[in-house]
């Protein structure tokens, strides 16, 4: 039967495990040239409704690493600017390709697309969730700190996509995630408040993003106005100066805490030139495991299919 990918919680907390040290395998493989072309023959479509560096590429690069093809689309060039049915569409492309990767905005869309296609169906990032990113930073973080034991993540800053799926893969793990975000700007309700709950205090909502970071091994920033939100920057603008990461925030953190940014970046906002540069902020070597834990989840999906 075939998986998809549309949320951190699609996966079981194993199959995490199990998908970031296949992840760790295949860059080693890549960098010593023995990686094996496990996608030879196999084509990936890539549709994509909003701008892109990191996941395209990524994604491109990984299919073309393990020997297949990929098709990039965007929503002009394809009939979904004329309002083809996402429905219509999944089953189309299920007779020409092997699995679809697609960044939108209503997290519907992959839900559809998934649902139709017989083929599986990879979120690259809806407005509701991000779990090609948490998964990659998950296997960052791993690499950096050694374990995922007793781990703490500090997000501060918009309750956004990549902060539903840092929810999701907290509770799925079992990690302590610390959220410090400005009054109306917390994570999706439906989401958070029964994770609130159910996690047995291990995901907390703290206002004030001192307290936030005080014993976290991860500080997390990420834009302040997502993609789709630009009209809103100004008014966030203003909410969120407090949950800048900058070097005093970092001093409430411990030493060994690390900070990770999913990229792009807006120095001077979110971050400051100060911290992002640092080495406390290991945010390229984030961004390239992008390709390896991405090599890893095509190749369980559609190539050797094996974990
Ligand atoms: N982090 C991330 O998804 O970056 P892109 O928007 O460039 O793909
Ligand atoms: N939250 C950001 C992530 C970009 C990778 C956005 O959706 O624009």
């Amino acid at each position: 039967m075939k998986r998809d990918l549309l949320s951190v919680r699609d996966l079981l907390a194993e199959e995490i495990s199990a998908l970031i040290g296949k992840a760790v395998k295949m860059k080693a493989e890549l960098a010593a040239g023995t990686l094996p072309k496990s996608l030879a023959g196999k084509i990936v479509g890539l549709i994509f409704l909003k701008p892109s560096t990191r996941t395209r590429i990524s994604f491109e690069a990984a299919v073309f690493r393990l020997g297949g093809h990929p098709i990039f689309m965007t929503g002009q060039d394809t009939q979904i600017s004329r309002h083809e049915p996402l429905a219509d569409m999944a089953r189309v492309l299920e007779r020409y390709i092997d699995a679809v990767v697609v960044r939108t905005f209503a997290h519907s869309d992959v839900e559809e697309l998934a649902k139709f296609a017989s083929v599986p169906v990879i979120n690259a990032l809806t407005d509701h969730s991000h779990p090609c990113q948490v998964l990659a930073d998950l296997m960052t973080i791993r690499e950096k700190r050694g374990t995922l034991e007793n781990l703490t993540v500090a997000w501060v800053g918009d309750g956004n996509n990549v902060a539903n799926s840092w929810i999701n893969a907290a509770l799925r793990l079992g990690f302590s995630l610390n959220l410090a975000c400005p009054p109306g700007y917390e994570p999706d309700r439906e989401l958070l408040d029964p994770a609130l709950l159910k996690s047995n205090g291990k995901i907390r909502l703290i206002a004030d993003p001192d307290e936030a970071v005080a014993g976290a091994d991860v500080l997390y920033a990420d834009v302040w106005a997502s993609m789709g939100r630009e009209d809103e920057a100004k008014v966030r603008m203003e909410a969120f100066q407090p949950y800048q990461i900058n070097s005093r925030l970092l001093s409430c953190a411990p030493p060994h805490a690390i900070v990770l940014h999913c990229l792009p970046a807006h120095r001077g906002e979110e971050i400051t030139s100060e911290v992002i540069e640092s080495a406390r902020a290991p945010v390229f070597d984030q961004a390239e495991n992008r390709l390896h834990l991405q090599m890893a989840l095509l190749d369980w999906l559609i190539g050797s299919r094996e974990l």
